[in-house]
């Protein structure tokens, strides 16, 4: 069996905490000062014993700043272990798989090129938003999916005639997994966003999904502008309840409001990022591949 140790970043403490325990293995805490200038300095509180070191480390808002307290630590651990693991729950520039226009950086590649030469061995992520996102990282790589225990989480809540709704073509895979475990059928929605100005609409025509509880389905939600153009739309096909399961829930801008004032009854993701919503933890899921 592998000997682990845990070691928790300052974004993702409390999971990585819970993946200890369910690892049974020792867990290192770090400790974060940061300087009026703005600069971090991460110290780690116990030096590892030999084992595979994983240290878990979400890269969600503000993105730049934990990224480089993840790779600080795993440049420090480095010293006393070769087999470095960087869990990282949600991974922040995922979205940034391709170059869209002329001139854009595929900066997830440039992700994957610093994880490597501070000395990550290979990386775990939870629910990344593309393949191509993880091919791109060019390092060993696994993703693991939040999917069954949101349904877990859904399977306990009444619902009428629930319906699974992908906001996009891009996550029917996801819808369509979600909906076979929770017994129910799933549809996708057409979506155009606008590269440029970032402006999100829905090209779907009429449909019929009167009276039903709605579940959007989604990998992550950043600005919810998704969220809240396709709450609109259904809500104007007469649906009943629209509750919205996502992996990620980053909620910037003040989303959750917005979210909220679509008409959303409830937003439940996973503490791969904490906050309000995150309702359903994924430590099992990330101890399970890790076995
Ligand atoms: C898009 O392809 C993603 O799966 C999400 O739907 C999107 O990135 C969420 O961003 P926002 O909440 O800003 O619309």
């Amino acid at each position: 069996m592998t000997k682990f140790t845990v070691i928790g970043g300052d974004s993702s403490a409390d999971l990585a905490k819970r993946i200890a325990r369910k690892l049974k293995a020792p867990y290192i805490k770090t400790e974060k000062k940061v300087f009026p200038d703005g600069e971090s300095k991460i110290t780690i509180n116990r030096i590892p014993k030999k084992s595979t070191v994983l240290v878990v480390q979400s890269t969600y808002p503000p993105v730049d700043t934990n990224l480089l307290e993840l790779l600080s630590i795993v440049s420090k651990v480095q010293k006393f272990s070769s087999k470095i693991f960087a869990i990282i729950p949600y991974m922040g520039y995922a979205r940034q798989d391709r170059e869209f226009l002329d001139g854009e950086i595929i900066t997830i590649g440039v992700v994957g090129k610093l994880l490597k030469a501070s000395g990550v061995k290979k990386v775990l992520t939870v629910d990344i938003h593309s393949k191509l996102a993880l091919k791109e990282l060019k390092i060993s790589s696994e993703n693991v999916s939040a999917m069954e225990v949101l349904v877990k989480h859904f399977k306990k809540m009444k619902m009428k005639d629930p319906l699974v709704v992908s906001p996009d073509l891009g996550g029917k895979e996801r819808a369509e997994k979600f909906s076979k475990l929770l017994k129910t059928n799933f549809i996708a929605l057409k979506k155009h966003r606008d590269r440029r100005t970032g402006k999100v609409s829905i090209l779907t025509g009429k449909i019929n999904v009167k009276n039903r509880d709605l579940i959007l389905v989604d990998d992550m939600i950043s600005t919810g502008g998704s969220i809240i153009k396709a709450t609109q739309f259904l809500k104007k096909q007469k649906c009943r309840r629209v509750f919205v399961a996502c992996t990620h829930a980053l909620l910037v801008n003040n989303a959750t409001k917005k979210i909220k004032n679509a008409g959303v009854s409830q937003i439940i993701s996973t503490n791969t990022i904490p906050g309000e919503s995150a309702k359903v933890d994924v430590s099992r899921v990330i101890s399970d591949a890790l076995r």
